[in-house]
């Protein structure tokens, strides 16, 4: 099947390099026209690298290169003003919006981390996720879907325990699930849907760098990638020590797409069984 989002418009998140720039290539091989925006830029506090200007130029290339129409801006999702004038300088280019896809985050691991990194880490991955989606609301059609990212980590109860990066993330990404059904709640009348993807382990930067590693080898002092593979595929059901990037991607795209318009206020996992394997099955 193609030509599944012809015509449309997707705003989306975190959109310079990982899963964020897959969702953009998956949606533009698919005839939509992309609003993309990444912090692009290195806070302080934070203990692996984030994106660069050229991942954002990069992606912005690669939907061109697809035929497709690109507006890119280097925007920080906790900054509501700047990302509402990133997404009206989007629409008044591409013409319309149909999906917002809430995707930027960030998981600074390891117990030597400042408790101001637990604010930092809820002020990007939860009310920057508020923020995308109320930048984008007011120019989002009837049929419109909101897709959030939301994580495992959230979805189990007992969350993610490394550190105040470890706990504000699982309480962000707890804090967005109940954002997907509040919101269904209030958009559905209105043929709004809205819909949250919890990856698993996903093989992006976000899951390869040292500190993850450490939170999955605490027993190595400076343990690598081939040191935490063994440990990554524990989390799963299935023998997967991660899926990829295209693997969320194809939820996103069947979420945004008309095919689920009338799907919403769903939790849909994308981790090989690792939430079943944690004990939460929902029955
Ligand atoms: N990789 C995993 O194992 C995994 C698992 C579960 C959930 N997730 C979630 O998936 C989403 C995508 O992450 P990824 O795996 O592609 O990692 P990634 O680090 O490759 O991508 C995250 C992107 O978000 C951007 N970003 C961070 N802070 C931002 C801000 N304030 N404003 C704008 N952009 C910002 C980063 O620059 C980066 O480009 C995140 O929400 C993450 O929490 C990832």
């Amino acid at each position: 099947m193609t030509g599944r989002l012809d015509g449309k418009v997707a705003f989306i998140t975190g959109a310079a390099r990982g899963q964020g720039r897959s969702h953009a290539l998956t949606l533009a091989r698919e005839g939509a026209d992309i609003i993309a925006v990444d912090l692009c830029s290195q806070p302080a506090w934070m203990n692996y690298p984030l994106s660069t200007p050229e991942d954002l130029d990069e992606t912005a290339k690669l939907i061109k290169d697809l035929g497709r129409r690109v507006v890119h801006t280097v925007a920080d999702v906790r900054d509501r003003a700047v990302l509402t004038e990133a997404v009206a300088a989007g629409v008044s280019e591409l013409g319309r919006l149909d999906v917002i896809v809430a995707n930027a985050g960030v998981c600074p691991l390891g117990d030597d981390q400042p408790d101001s990194t637990w604010f930092e880490t809820v002020s990007t991955n939860l009310t920057g996720v508020l923020n995308t989606v109320e930048a984008g609301l007011p120019h989002l059609r009837e049929g419109g879907s909101i897709i959030a990212t939301g994580s495992f980590a959230g979805m189990r109860p007992q969350g993610v325990k490394n550190g105040p990066g470890g706990s504000g993330y699982s309480y962000a990404k707890r804090g967005v699930a109940q954002m997907v059904h509040s919101l269904a709640m209030t958009l559905g009348e209105k043929f709004i849907r809205v819909n949250a993807v919890h990856p698993g382990n996903c093989n992006t930067d976000m899951l390869n760098n040292p500190p993850m590693y450490k939170a999955f080898r605490p027993d190595l002092e400076t343990p690598q990638r081939e040191d935490s593979l063994e440990s990554f595929a524990s989390t799963q059901i299935m023998p997967i020590p991660y899926v990829e990037p295209s693997d969320i991607s194809n939820a996103v795209l069947f979420l945004a797409s008309d095919e689920s318009r009338y799907i919403t206020g769903t939790q849909l996992s994308v981790d090989g069984g690792a939430l079943l394997k944690a004990g939460v099955s929902g029955l």
